[in-house]
């Protein structure tokens, strides 16, 4: 039934988009109300074996979810090849479509961990409560950033596929309710297995002794300005990188300023850069909102890569406050580590939470501080213990296994 309405719509686009403008297109958005037809095909339910049974309606709302995300991104990649004239359009469309398509991985990941037993392809293994949360809400978290890369655009792209966004971000907190509701009714049996595991399946014994070795001891590759390594680029080492590699890759990046923008897609598993030391080793960007990029795609290095670690080095956008969001590091991985390293940036964004806790030591009066409105000086223990390592990324399920030496709690 939906399936011509739908052909219209497309077609309409491609008519409108074969005209050479950037951004004036009219009256298209009544070809989205037909992007969205909904399964109600129930699913069948989780085999046993579990603690968490998934309903039928949680597997069709993922189901529904995923066919939303797809029509979402062809709606997306219509404007994909007419916009390049306008360098933001073109890169929050083309950020979308990336987004997008990792909603539609995290969502496949909670799909087929929720069917089976079998959490030995995705994520951290047995704790599957928590993943299959922890993928959902990044799953909601893409779609937001997707609409802020768009809304910075003048309006035009964004309205048209804000209703798709909200659909599927409609669906996805369905989702995630289903998911909160199993976890506090399995939450004493959680809390117990926290503390027996503790050993994620990507993490190899092997890298507690790569976070302490010498890197050039155990590099596959090395990165060096003066010729001396395999490569002369960080990019061009982590291109070089294998695919979905089972087991851990090391980049040693010698001393150096790096001047570059570096991306560890998706596909680069099990990726590790060690550098000689903060500040030695540097990765320097300076891409910003106000020179015409995404904050999405602004970022000095983005990782998507699962299993990522970063030790012992800088990662630094010099944009400078007047730019705007200018961000050093985006990191969309699931389980990444960054030991001993520095990151600067700059960003301004309403969408943002900063907050300092008892800080001492030179700088730490409270007199002069930025006014931005995400900022909050806390003072309340009960407050800043819900951004503790133990609390706030639940590290002591999984950062005891990658040797990083890290406190759980608040020590004041
Ligand atoms: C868009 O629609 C308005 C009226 O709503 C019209 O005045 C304008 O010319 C149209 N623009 C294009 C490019 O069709
Ligand atoms: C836009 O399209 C809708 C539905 O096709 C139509 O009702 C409306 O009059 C159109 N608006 C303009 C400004 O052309
Ligand atoms: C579990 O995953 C492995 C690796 O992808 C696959 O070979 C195996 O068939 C899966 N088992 C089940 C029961 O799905
Ligand atoms: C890097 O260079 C060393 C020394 O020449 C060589 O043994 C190694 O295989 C190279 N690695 C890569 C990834 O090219
Ligand atoms: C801490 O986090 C919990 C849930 O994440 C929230 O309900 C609570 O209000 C937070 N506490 C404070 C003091 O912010």
């Amino acid at each position: 039934m939906a399936s011509s309405p739908s052909a219209n719509g497309v077609l309409i686009f491609f008519l409108l988009l074969s005209a050479p403008v950037c951004l004036s297109l009219n009256n298209t958005t009544a070809s989205l109300q037909s992007h969205c037809p909904r399964s109600k095909t129930p699913r069948r339910g989780s085999p046993a074996g579990s603690s968490f049974v998934p309903s039928t309606s949680f597997l069709s709302t993922l189901h529904s979810t995923l066919d939303e995300i797809k029509k979402v991104m062809s709606l997306v990649s219509t404007f994909s090849s007419s916009l390049d004239c306008d360098l933001r359009v073109s890169s929050a469309v083309s950020d979308c479509i990336e987004l997008l398509d990792l909603s539609s991985d995290e969502l496949t990941w909670t799909l087929s961990n929720s069917q089976s037993n079998n959490a030995s392809t995705e994520g951290t293994g047995g704790k599957r409560l928590s993943d299959l949360h922890t993928w959902m809400s990044a799953a909601l978290g893409n779609q937001d950033t997707c609409k802020d890369g768009l809304g910075g655009t003048g309006g035009f792209v964004d309205s048209l596929i804000a209703k798709g966004l909200e659909k599927v971000n409609s669906l996805v907190a369905d989702g995630l309710r289903e998911i909160a509701a199993a976890a506090v009714e399995h939450a004493g049996e959680k809390g117990g297995r926290r503390r027996l595991m503790g050993f994620p399946e990507w993490v190899s014994a092997g890298d507690r002794r790569l976070l302490q070795a010498q890197p050039a001891a155990v590099a596959n590759a090395v990165v060096a300005q003066d010729g001396s390594g395999n490569y002369t680029t960080v990019a061009a080492a982590v291109a070089a990188a294998p695919a979905e590699s089972p087991r851990r890759y090391v980049i040693y990046v010698k001393k150096g300023v790096y001047k570059e923008n570096v991306e560890v897609k998706k596909k680069k598993w099990n990726l590790m850069l060690v550098g000689d030391g903060m500040g030695q080793t540097v990765i320097s960007g300076s891409r910003s909102y106000v020179d015409g990029w995404t904050t999405y795609r602004s970022a000095t290095f983005a990782v998507a890569g699962k299993g990522f670690i970063a030790r012992e080095l800088t990662i630094e956008n010099t944009a400078g406050p007047q730019k705007h969001q200018a961000v050093a590091l985006r990191s969309d991985s699931d389980l990444s580590v960054f030991y001993r390293c520095g990151f600067s940036g700059y960003q301004d964004t309403l969408t943002l939470y900063y907050a300092e806790y008892m800080n001492y030591g030179p700088g730490s009066g409270l007199g002069r501080r930025v006014k931005w409105p995400g900022y909050h000086a806390l003072s309340d223990a009960t407050k800043a213990a819900n951004f503790t390592v133990a609390r706030f990324i639940d590290g002591n399920s999984w950062l005891p296994s990658t040797g990083v030496k890290y406190i759980a709690g608040l020590t004041v």
